[in-house]
């Protein structure tokens, strides 16, 4: 069998976006934009995969940090035609077909290209591309067909006549070619139309005056290859991805509430009958475990959850690991590095920064743990603070298994609690404390009978 050679197109800067990062770095659905058909076309263990890239070349090379991808600078971006003619060099003791994609349709499944690198071999064709019938094919370049139903060639949009523009087919920007024709067809491409470009298209009448035979495959589903100009078909395809995402889910037993406000990047994955509530996002790798339930308005990024998890309303948490069995929320914070052992409790208002805490112990209100390490069975009072910074560096706190800190306490490290410690409330801990021992703060508490309303007569009579 031939060789399969790819070519990712990605060094436009994508004008529509109007915007400062190039069009293939911003993200979807948790990651930039062309590593989509980047991923897509890695699975078809291509012999050779090149990327185009130029505008903010540094930038997307450090996006994909692998080196089975051969990066392609394109200087200026004269065209999508020009643009693989900058493979060239790369591909010159190559022989077989190159598939070439768009960073910017993200879409497009493998089956899809299995299937017209298939057509394309048994028709024994030099070039075959892709199209689509789209119901507004605003901005696409459209295929042109003669009596037959043959493919004539392709107009831009740029260039169409009003009939033109009427046609609904579109070319998808999917092609695969001959190596030896593609480069010598592009050779040939000149730019002599409306936006002064090259373009890649141009090769299909090229082929046809040389009286080669071209090929043509429409995609059953359209939505496979939209591409993404503007930030409002970003915004669209943000959605059906989403929806695709979600639909994955619900088919693997995971029950979503709203999918309408669920928002799970690629990378999360989720057990089964574990439970999501409305205006969730799951984002990055992050992993819940099975019959987990996460009430709504949740936040997690890169967030690994054990099995029957309880997280309940409002929790942002990134980075952190929660054992099966723990709760956490309503209304917590956690930011990154924590690790929650099995049956954890995190109430309302609490914030965790790099804590380590042990199984079953629980901090439920008000209360700030940063660098520590809590062992199991702990019960941590309301408004306990962990003073883990003094202005120059940070601090570790250590408190033992079985501790019960008193409310309102706080904890200047660096600083260690012994196992079996009762810290008394509104204690301000100082120096480390043995196992089992009572740590307090002298201070005399009295009482005055009668202080109020002698307090408020004194009131009255001043204002008199
Ligand atoms: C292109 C096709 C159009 C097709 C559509 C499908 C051409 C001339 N037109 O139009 O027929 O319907 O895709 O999505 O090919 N790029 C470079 N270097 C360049 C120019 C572009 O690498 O000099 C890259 C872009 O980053 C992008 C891709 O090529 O990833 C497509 O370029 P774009 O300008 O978006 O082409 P379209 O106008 O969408
Ligand atoms: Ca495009």
């Amino acid at each position: 069998m031939n060789d399969l050679g790819v070519v990712i197109l990605a060094a436009g800067q994508g004008t529509r976006m109007k915007s400062s990062l190039p069009k293939v770095l911003h993200p979807l659905g948790g990651k930039p934009l062309f590593l989509h058909a980047l991923t897509t076309a890695r699975r078809l263990k291509p012999n050779k995969l090149a990327v185009v890239i130029g505008h903010g070349a540094e930038a997307v090379q450090r996006a994909f940090d692998r080196d089975d991808v051969t990066w392609i600078i394109q200087e200026h971006q004269l065209g999508t035609g020009h643009a693989v003619l900058c493979a060239q060099d790369a591909f010159s003791d190559f022989t077989g077909d190159i598939l070439i994609l768009s960073g910017d349709v993200p879409l497009i499944e493998e089956h899809t290209l299995a299937a017209i690198i298939k057509t394309h071999r048994e028709s024994e064709a030099i070039l075959t591309l892709m199209t689509a019938c789209l119901e507004t094919p605003t901005g696409y370049g459209r295929i042109l067909r003669g009596g037959q139903g043959e493919i004539t060639g392709t107009v831009e949009e740029k260039d169409a006549t009003e009939a033109q523009k009427r046609i609904r087919e579109v070319n998808a920007g999917v092609y695969v070619a001959a190596a030896r024709f593609l480069f010598a067809a592009l050779a040939a491409v000149k730019d002599d139309n409306r936006q002064g470009e090259y373009y890649l298209p141009d090769i299909v009448t090229i082929g046809l005056a040389q009286g080669k035979k071209i090929e043509t495959v429409r995609v059953t589903d359209p939505r496979e290859v939209r591409g993404i100009n503007t930030r409002e078909e970003l915004a669209l395809m943000e959605k059906t991805l989403q929806e695709r995402i979600n639909r994955k889910w619900m088919k693997a037993g995971v029950t979503l509430k709203d999918p309408q406000t669920t928002y799970i990047d690629e990378g999360a994955a989720i057990g089964k009958d574990t439970v999501i509530g409305p205006n969730t996002h799951l984002l990055g790798d992050t992993v819940v475990g099975e019959r987990c339930r996460i009430d709504g308005s949740a936040y997690l990024t890169d967030v690994k959850i054990g099995d029957e998890v309880h997280v309940k309303f409002a929790v942002v948490a990134a980075s952190s690991e929660i054992e099966s069995g723990a709760i956490i929320g309503p209304f917590a914070h956690l930011r990154p590095g924590n690790s929650l052992g099995r049956n954890v409790h995190i109430g309302n208002f609490v914030e965790a920064k790099a804590a380590t805490i042990g199984e079953g112990t629980k901090a439920n209100h008000l209360t700030y743990l940063g660098d520590c390490t809590i062992g199991r069975d702990t019960n941590i009072g309301a408004g306990t603070i962990t003073c883990n910074y003094d202005g120059f560096n940070k601090y570790r706190t250590t408190i033992g298994d079985r501790v019960q800190v008193g409310s309102d306490t706080t904890l200047v490290a660096p600083i260690s609690i012994g196992d079996d410690v009762y810290v008394a409330t509104a204690t301000t801990v100082r120096h480390d404390v043995p196992a089992g021992a009572l740590v307090f703060n002298e201070r005399e508490e009295r009482v005055r009978e009668g202080w109020t309303e002698r307090k408020h007569k004194k009131m009255k009579d001043k204002n008199k």
